[in-house]
């Protein structure tokens, strides 16, 4: 396995153990899993598709049905709010994958300053570098009589710079090269069966280029946690803590969004705020109690709603 270190992070092969524990933790997506599963295997792996038409539309093998599915771009969008579960899903979706296509999954994900210092044509060649790089991975994944042998992965984090509309007016000359680089490295791999995925984590959806937008296989909307799923959470989380009845129900409560307009907390307001604050309130000498959490929830603001305006 060959990798440039400057233009990305180490490259992972999964499943592994940490990355899949990681994918069980995130709850309350299971409809998002569940669809990114299928396009997944689709995309990087049409054959499957084939097989299933096989086993249940026999005469229907050479429809347009597949053809049109089969011709997109392997471009997902992961689009939503801050502290969703964007990157802790596109960093870890791979070893479902792996377990459903029953082959190694090949993690890239492309590095922050491969997005260039802004010098002219800097980034059109990084991007058509890493597109190179992970295309010639991407092809060891099929053996010379079509066999699936690995599956991978690019993930474009953040894409929100590199990729942002390029009608935007303060845009530099720059970044629409940006653009332009990205949509000819998407395309070249589009109905050509090589096992590529490419997902691209964005907080601003509305920002993205409309030509990429339109590319996408497709768009993954990730939001703020419902009642139901705020539950999920906690009661994972404080699974044996042997709470009190009903303090869940209240922390759900509490969590959730207020009538003056403030949000819910996020995902990561809950995972990454709250529970370990009650536990290192708690510790070293107290058990978690009821007030005690109810203190602590309250304490906390949650993140604000994610606007562009907050990003200019
Ligand atoms: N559906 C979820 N279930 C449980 N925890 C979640 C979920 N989504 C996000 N989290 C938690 O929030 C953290 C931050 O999520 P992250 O993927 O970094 O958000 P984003 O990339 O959308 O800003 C994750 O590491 C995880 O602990
Ligand atoms: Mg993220």
């Amino acid at each position: 396995m060959s990798s440039d270190t400057e233009l990305f992070h180490p490259v992972i092969e999964l499943p592994d153990p940490t990355r899949a524990a990681r994918y069980q933790r995130l709850v309350g997506v299971d409809h998002i899993k569940e669809r990114l599963r299928r396009e997944a295997s689709v995309l990087a792996d049409p054959a499957s598709l084939t097989r299933w038409a096989a086993q249940h539309h026999p005469a229907a093998a050479n429809a347009s049905a597949f053809t049109l599915l089969r011709d997109r771009a392997p471009l997902l969008l992961f689009a939503g709010d801050v502290g969703s579960g964007k990157s802790a899903l596109a960093e870890s979706f791979g070893c479902d994958l792996s377990d459903s296509l029953r082959v190694p999954v090949l993690l890239y994900r492309l590095k922050l300053a491969a997005r260039g210092t802004g010098h002219v044509g800097e980034m059109t060649t990084l991007i058509a570098k890493s597109f190179e790089q992970v295309g010639a991975e991407a092809r060891r994944g099929r053996t010379g009589d079509g066999r699936l042998k690995a599956v991978t992965i690019l993930v474009v984090d953040e894409a929100d710079a590199l990729v942002q509309s390029r009608e935007a007016t303060q845009m530099h000359h720059e970044d629409r090269a940006g653009v332009n680089a990205f949509l000819a490295g998407i395309d070249q791999f589009a109905g050509t069966a090589t096992p590529l995925l490419v997902v691209l984590c964005t907080n601003r959806l509305a920002a993205l280029d409309p030509a990429l937008r339109r590319r996408a296989a497709a768009t993954f909307e990730f939001g703020r946690p419902t009642e139901e799923q705020r539950h999920q959470v906690l009661t994972t989380a404080f699974d044996g803590f042997e709470l009190s009845p009903g303090i869940i129900d209240k922390l759900v409560e509490i969590t959730g969004p207020r009538s003056d307009g403030t949000p819910g907390f996020t995902f990561s307001d809950l995972t990454q705020r709250l529970v370990p604050a009650a536990l290192l309130r708690a510790y070293p000498f107290e058990p978690i109690t009821p007030d005690l959490l109810v203190d602590v929830a309250t304490d906390i603001t949650p993140t604000p709603a994610f606007t562009d305006q907050a990003a200019a």
